[in-house]
Order: structure tokens, then sequence, then C-alpha cells
């Protein structure tokens, strides 16, 4: 692939040429690094997992991942950079998760990313992790056009956006207890299937049957745009401690995750009809499941509306997402100061931007 190298000393000082940039992401248990030029290709992505540390516990355990940020954040740029196949020169500026996120694990690829610029003397800026899962959706071959509707569903956020920009986002609504990947890793661990829950019910469920178990299915007010998944949590857990043995694993599986979908598709297709908008995205860790990316697929499909989702390796956390939201803020000059802090929650929860 050729690379083309930016021409000027400041990227603001062009609007034609191609920009490169330096992502770096440790908001949680994945250090990751990626090049991305003009924020939708990737030239390479790295995501160093802790999944195997953590397991064990049963969660993310903060200062463990913290140290192994440490660990691994020095090799993980440089082979995004090998593998890039670029020169340290060709890079035009630098951006990093600013948060939400554990602080600790922040504060080791911000700080590294801001040593870093300073010392190649490029610009660099915070990303908010959320506004980097949405931008996932350019690094794809077929990004979806201004407006789309953005459904987000990670192990922390269950939030549906109308994207009018690049920058622009309105938050329609948001879970009011569980994530749904956090449901995902609780029923896992009611299933004694362990951390992270999300790959391996969605595999056990491709073994069951999702009508076997009539789960609820939390709609709150129909009309509205907010999620509730802790009802839907506790219903598995009832299930499993007085049905346990009638039941298959494969089937409680199912039938959960069958009650999450059905919610999760029937909301993002009304907010798309609300908003009158054609262009559906799916984003997230929990984008990588295979019967929501089928099922919203399907539905959008009936009425002529299209669905975006990234490929499932930019699905979770990733660097590249960084890169590509980081390119927009340093086109439009929005750099960071070399004293800006992370942050552990948005600071803003009714919108963007977070910061
Ligand atoms: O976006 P992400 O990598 O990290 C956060 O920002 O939270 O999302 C992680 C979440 C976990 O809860 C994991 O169980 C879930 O995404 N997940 C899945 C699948 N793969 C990952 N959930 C359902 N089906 C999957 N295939
Ligand atoms: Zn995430």
């Amino acid at each position: 692939m050729p690379i083309h190298r930016w021409s000027g000393s400041n990227p603001r000082e062009s609007d034609d040429s191609f920009m490169i940039i330096l992502g770096i992401e440790s908001s949680c248990d994945e250090t990751a690094a990626a090049v991305v030029e003009d924020g939708t290709r990737v030239l390479s992505s790295i995501v160093s997992s802790q999944v195997k540390i953590h397991h064990k516990y049963g969660g993310v355990v903060p200062e463990l991942a913290s140290r192994k940020h440490v660990e691994a954040v020095v090799p993980v740029v440089s082979s995004a950079i090998r593998e890039a196949g670029i020169e340290m020169d060709a890079l035009d500026g630098v951006a990093a998760t600013q948060g939400p996120g554990l602080v600790g694990a922040l504060l080791i690829g911000f700080s590294f990313a801001k040593s870093f610029a300073f010392a190649r003397n490029i610009p660099w800026v915070g990303v908010n992790h959320l506004e980097g899962h949405i931008n996932s959706v350019f690094l794809g071959e077929d990004p979806p056009d201004f407006p789309f509707v953005a459904l987000m569903v990670s192990g922390g956020h269950t939030n549906i956006y109308h994207v009018t920009s690049h920058t622009e986002y309105e938050l329609m609504g948001q879970t009011r207890d569980d994530a749904v990947g956090e449901a995902y890793d609780k029923v896992s661990k009611m299933l004694g299937l362990g951390y992270p829950g999300g790959l391996v019910l969605d595999r056990l469920a491709g073994d069951g049957d999702p009508k076997k178990i009539d789960f609820p299915r939390s709609w709150l007010e129909k009309s509205g745009f907010d999620f509730s998944f802790s009802g839907l949590k506790s219903a598995v857990n009832r299930c499993i401690q007085l049905h346990g043995d009638e039941y298959s694993q494969a089937d409680i599986a199912a039938s959960f995750q069958e009650s999450v979908v059905d919610v999760l598709s029937y909301k993002i297709i009304s907010a798309a009809k609300r908003k009158r908008v054609k262009n559906l995205a799916v984003v997230g860790g929990v984008a990588a499941n295979s019967r929501l990316r089928q099922r919203v697929t399907a539905e959008a499909k009936k009425r002529g509306m299209k669905v975006h989702i990234p490929a499932v390796d930019l699905c979770g956390d990733n660097a590249a997402m960084i890169a590509a939201r980081g390119y927009h803020h340093l086109k439009a000059g929005d750099e960071s100061p070399l004293t800006a802090d992370v942050y552990s929650r948005p600071k803003v929860t009714t919108g963007f931007p977070h910061k």
C-alpha cells in the first residue's frame, strides 16, 4: 500500500494531503496501538489483550491492568509502526484515549502519547473512548453517510446516538442499569463460563434453542430509547437456580441472547424511524455478536435501511478507532495541551461532547 507522507510541518496548513495518525488505547484491559491514514485506512492495528490475566479473577483488576499496560505499551507501539511499514517521521499526529475508563490504565497510554508527541514535536490529542467506537464504522470498506443512528453496545455502555457529523452526536437513549456486555459477562459467570462472557455465550447460543425459555424483554417505554438489563439478568439467575437441571446451558444462552437481541434490534430500528434516517451503525464489543449482526441487518433490510458494522476485530477495544477520531480533532486544529489529564467518567452524561 503506498504511503502518502504529510508534506507540511503542521497538519492544518493543507487540507488535501493525507494525514497519518498513531492511535493509542489503554482504557481497560487492552493495550492497543494503530496507524491510520486519513481516519479511514488502517495501516496497522495491534491489540495486546490481558483477558487471560484477569480471567481467573472473574473481572478486570485495575492495578494489574495498569502494570500490564506499562509492560506492553512500548512493544505494542513499536509493532504498530513497524507493521504499518512507515518511518517514525511519517507520523503527523498522535491520538490517545483520554476517558472514560480506569484512571490508572488510561494514564499509561495517555502519558506515553503525550511524551511521544512532545519528543517528536508533532500535535497530539486526547480522544473520548465512546466517540472512538462510533468512528470505528468509518474504518471499513463501506462507511455510512451522515446522518445515521448508532447503537453502541459494550461492556460499559448501551447507548443510541443520532450522529450528524464526525463531531456532532445526540444521545437518544442509554441503559438505566447494566450495560449489555456486562449482562453477558454476568450470565456467563452464573453458568460457570468465566470472564469475559460475550464470545463464549455467543458460540454456545449457536447450539441452543432461542425459544426454549421465554425470558422477559425489557422494553421500558416502547416508544423510548432507554434500556434496562438487570431484570433479565435476575430472571436468568432465577431460572438457573430453580430449573438449572431441566435446561441445557446452550438453551439458556440462546434464550437470554434472543431477549437481548429482540430489544436491541427493535430500539435501533425505531430510533432510525424517529429520526427518519436510512443508515444505521452498530459499534462496540457486543457488535461482534453473530446473532445481533444477523438480526439488525435483516430487520433493516426489510425496511429499506442499511446497517454498517465494523469488522469483528474493530468492534472490541482497539486503537484504530482512536486514531480515526483523533484525525478529525487534529484536522480541525483541536489539539490537547501537555497539561491535559484523563477522566474516568464522562463529565456530561446527556450527550456529546463528553469532555
Ligand atoms: O467495547 P469493549 O471491547 O470494551 C468496552 O469498552 O467495554 O466491549 C467488551 C464487551 C464485554 O462485555 C464482552 O463480553 C462483550 O463486549 N463481547 C460480546 C461479544 N464479544 C465481546 N458480547 C456478545 N457477543 C460477542 N460475540
Ligand atoms: Zn470500548
